[in-house]
């Protein structure tokens, strides 16, 4: 046997326990490794928080502001990506095989703007889901919404699906607009949606109590960016969303609706992953947006 052959002595080291790490996400532990290892191509493991850039905003939009050209207008930024979430029609028609970040898929739709919104289905097969490569499949949940049961039933149905196939469930929580987007509604939302399975969890940020809602969801929690503000209280938003306990953001319009959209995720990505103070994101977002070399960040 070629083993036989070496005359390097075998090293066992049995007085060193073998190294068993816990995953480096919340409530993830028990998950098996082909999720653990999609959840890994979304959310960094140096810093445990994830840049997800949305645009799937047509599923039910259109043509939104911003995504009109999404081969001109988003491709060019998916670099600074940690995760991409999309529709597969988006995913197929204009995205390059080439991102590695990962894919997260919109699995859910139906009815448009024009429509009631809640009255969504499961919108892919777990079939396209793998052959897609996705890293986890995205669903709108209703709490309180008029198809509330309805969109439950769609969450652990893909849950159960992804479970299967090691696929993550992202349970996006839909706030309709006679809700009150406040902490306990939001911790009501965040909190159904783990207990039924999910991944990990999208909802909104709140200003006051929004510690509560990240503690009181076993599972990881990014924040939407919602409507487009001025970059610097986007700025702050995400800035403050992560230091109260969100694992990084999903945003959508406040990156591709901004005057520079690549020097805007790249400011995210600086208060995301690096704790930057949002005045110190905002200089640098500023000074790439003028094409001048970023400074580094103040102190104190
Ligand atoms: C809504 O259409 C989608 O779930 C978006 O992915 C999500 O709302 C994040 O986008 P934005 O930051 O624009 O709210």
């Amino acid at each position: 046997m070629a083993d036989a052959d070496t005359a390097r002595a075998k090293e066992y080291r049995a007085e060193v326990p073998m190294r068993s790490e816990p995953f480096f996400l919340k409530g993830s532990n028990n998950l098996d490794w082909g999720l653990k290892n999609r959840l890994a191509n979304i959310f960094d493991p140096e810093s445990g928080r994830t840049v997800m850039l949305a645009f799937d905003h047509g599923y039910f939009l259109g043509p939104t502001s911003g995504l009109e050209r999404i081969d001109l207008s988003i491709v060019p930024i998916i670099a600074h990506a940690d995760t991409l979430m999309l529709t597969r029609g988006i995913l197929r028609s204009s995205i390059p095989p080439t991102y590695t970040g990962g894919i997260v898929l919109r699995a859910s739709g139906g009815p448009s703007i024009l429509k009631e919104l809640s009255d969504e289905e499961i919108a892919v097969s777990i079939d396209e889901a793998i052959r897609l490569n996705v890293a986890a499949m995205a669903v709108q949940v209703f709490i309180g919404g008029e198809n509330e049961t309805k969109s439950i039933h769609n969450l652990t149905r893909l849950v159960d699906l992804g479970n299967r196939y090691g696929i993550a469930t992202l349970g996006v929580t839909a706030v309709g607009k006679e809700m009150v987007r406040d902490a306990k509604y939001m911790r009501l939302a965040t909190r159904i949606c783990a207990e039924l399975g999910a991944t990990y969890v999208k909802t909104y940020y709140v200003e006051d109590g929004f510690e509560t809602v990240a503690a009181g969801c076993p599972v990881p929690i990014v924040i939407a960016g919602g409507k487009k503000l001025p970059e610097a209280e986007a700025l702050q938003l995400a800035h403050d969303a992560v230091q109260k306990g969100a694992a990084g953001v999903d945003m959508g319009r406040n990156i591709f609706q901004s005057e520079d959209p690549s020097a805007m995720i790249q400011a995210v990505r600086k208060v995301v992953h690096e704790d930057f103070e949002p005045r110190d994101a905002y200089d640098f977002f500023l000074d790439l947006k003028k094409g001048k070399p970023a400074k580094a960040r103040r102190t104190g």
